[in-house]
């Protein structure tokens, strides 16, 4: 959601900005901009609706410069276009700007301090910089002016902000409030990004800002002022990612690169939590504040939210803690009466998202522990819970998450080892997670091997219709409810995760000749069950697709499930489904590592 780079002291500033924004395109967005600056009198710049390719197409080869900014904008106040797209400039033409965020008190700002101020576009973020461009010509100076402007920004504002002055192109000035960003450490330059990734073929030492800071960028300075004025001295973290760890290589898109590369996850994850005697070695400190508490809440929002609710049957099952899973969003404003001593678990792959850190701010304010288990290191919400646990799933690019939802189950299912080993729990102790890890990589690699086979189901079933259920029970449902998130994000069918039993109560009037249900059984215990169920749906006209484990699949079954643990079936299960929605979507011709209206990581709430 939302891309910025920046860059100040590089004689390539266009080269280096685009590239940036390149590696920024996986978070979604639908307008892309460029300003550009040759501190020599010479600037220029260049927006455009849809893809930073059509940008490239805007950009002729005069267009150069040492210092600049950039960004890719995912519509929130105003249709994507070119006039609404980033950077915005003050009527005077001095300050140029990019936002990611939101400024919630915008209208009242514009009523009250640029009534006579004539605006560009429709968004929010405009009104920042004419703040600036009024403040300036009434006396102040470029930083005292954007100073004052941010110290009006409401108490709900999100801001990451970068700002050129033309009338001294040498600083780029820098501000964060809950959106991401990070200043990268250069040799005779420096740089700005919201994430890492963008700026890894130049550095890989980058520098975090804490909400309400404020930088002032040259080419060999970095100075940080804390909210109150006061300098911040803050030493770099290195960032030891590779870059080519976020190509595509020969895959056609990333959702099939990292739905193939989820074997290897389960194996890096064993390698990375689990000692040669067979131990999830986790940090004492968490497994002991854990199992200090009376009851886990564990809250996410969408992919992550389905990894939580698999995750609950692990944690009570081996760590024997009651847990509840909870939607960010919801639990934000309507929070449940909690128990006397709560835990709080933030799944999150991006580790940004506004809605889950919103319930973080809560909890740190009512002083509860808390465990952020997420793929992106020094994130916000790692830096801001008391522990963090990494999935070692590497970049996830694709809109729609897949290899960091099944890291997210696995993580689970260690920590619960860890707690229940801990605790000496007898059902623990029997879980050799290191052999059901490697029995599950199998599992998945036999699957993402079936790919043809797979297409070809998609293409029949899939990619004409219209609308789609997903069925299943007890732990089939918490698949099925991912299942059919994956396939609507996607492909837009309109897809219904639904327990399997739960259909006949009304929703099956929905299902007529041809709807596609797909159902998953894994469970011996409610396997009949949901066998009835299937029949129920067939007798209405239904396309039945039968995802099934093999000690229960019949010769009809169209995919066979490879036996692993039961708790563990989610991370096999899933994969068919997610290999449907890639086809399904690519069958109808979308594009499938940038769904419509979806952004990867969701900073807004
Ligand atoms: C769906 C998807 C989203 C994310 C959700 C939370 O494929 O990716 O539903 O799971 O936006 O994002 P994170 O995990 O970054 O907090």
């Amino acid at each position: 959601m939302c891309g910025i780079v920046g860059e100040v002291g590089n004689d390539n500033a266009v080269e280096l900005l685009i590239h940036g924004l390149k590696k920024l395109e996986y978070r979604g967005y639908d307008s892309a901009g460029i300003y550009v600056n040759d501190e020599k009198g010479n600037d220029y710049l260049i927006k455009t609706k849809g893809r930073i390719a059509e940008l490239e197409k805007k950009i002729t080869d005069d267009v150069h410069g040492k210092i600049g900014i950039a960004h890719t904008r995912w519509a929130t106040h105003g249709i994507p276009s070119a006039a609404n797209a980033h950077p915005h400039v003050s009527e005077d033409g001095r300050f140029y700007m990019v936002h990611n965020g939101v400024i919630t008190n915008f209208k009242e700002l514009k009523n009250e301090y640029l009534s006579d101020v004539h605006f560009e576009s429709e968004t929010d973020s405009e009104v920042v910089v004419q703040l600036v461009g009024k403040f300036a010509s009434e006396g102040l100076s470029a930083l005292e002016a954007f100073k004052k402007a941010i110290s009006l920004l409401g108490e709900g504002a999100s801001y990451a902000l970068l700002m050129i002055d033309r009338e001294n192109p040498e600083t780029l000035y820098v501000a964060k409030k809950k959106s991401p960003l990070l200043i990268g450490v250069c040799d005779g330059f420096n740089v700005v990004c919201s994430d890492a990734m963008a700026m890894l073929n130049v550095t890989h030492d980058f520098i975090e800002l804490h909400d309400g800071e404020i930088v002032e960028l040259t080419e060999n300075q970095i100075k940080i002022q804390d909210k109150d004025g006061n300098p911040v001295e803050r030493k770099p973290f290195h960032v030891s990612q590779d870059a080519s760890a976020s190509e595509k290589g020969a895959y056609e898109h990333f959702m099939l690169k990292e739905i193939d590369e989820q074997p290897a996850v389960m194996r890096k994850l064993v390698q990375e939590y689990v000692n040669e005697n067979g131990k999830v070695e986790i940090d004492e400190k968490l497994i002991k504040t854990i199992e200090e508490s009376d009851r886990i809440y564990v809250v996410a929002a969408g992919t992550s939210y389905h990894a939580g609710l698999v995750g609950h049957e692990l944690i009570e099952k081996f760590a024997g803690i009651p847990t509840e899973v909870h939607v960010a969003s919801e639990f934000a404003y309507n929070r449940p009466l909690l128990s006397k001593k709560p835990f709080f678990i933030f799944l999150t792959q991006s580790g940004e998202t506004a809605d889950s850190r919103q319930v973080l701010n809560q909890v740190n304010e009512l002083g509860y522990p808390s465990l952020t288990i997420t793929n992106v290191p020094n994130s916000t919400l790692s830096r801001e819970a008391t522990f963090t646990l990494l999935l070692y799933a590497g970049p996830e690019i694709a809109v729609a998450s897949t290899k960091a939802y099944t890291a997210q189950i696995a993580v689970e299912a260690l920590l619960a080892k860890a707690i229940g080993d801990d605790l000496g729990f007898e059902d623990s102790k029997a879980f050799d997670i290191r052999q059901e890890l490697s029995t599950v990589a199998n599992g998945m690699q036999t699957l993402v091997d079936e790919k043809e086979k797979i297409e070809a189901l998609a293409q029949k079933y899939l990619a004409k219709a219209h609308n789609a259920f997903y069925i299943g029970r007890a732990i089939d449902y918490d698949t099925a409810i991912e299942a059919a998130l994956k396939l609507k994000e996607v492909s837009y069918i309109q897809t219904e995760g639904f327990a399997a039993g739960e259909l006949k109560h009304g929703t099956i009037a929905l299902i007529e000749e041809g709807t596609p249900v797909i159902s998953i059984i894994t469970d011996q215990t409610i396997a009949a069950h949901t066998r009835s169920n299937e029949e129920e749906v067939v007798a209405r006209g239904a396309n039945l697709i039968s995802i099934v484990s093999e000690k229960l699949a019949t010769k009809k079954d169209q995919i066979v499930l490879p036996t692993v643990h039961p708790l563990l079936t989610s991370l096999v299960a899933i994969i068919p489904a997610q290999l449907l929605a890639y086809y399904a979507s690519e069958q109808r011709g979308y594009d499938v590592d940038k769904p419509r209206n979806l952004a990867k990581s969701v900073t807004v709430e």
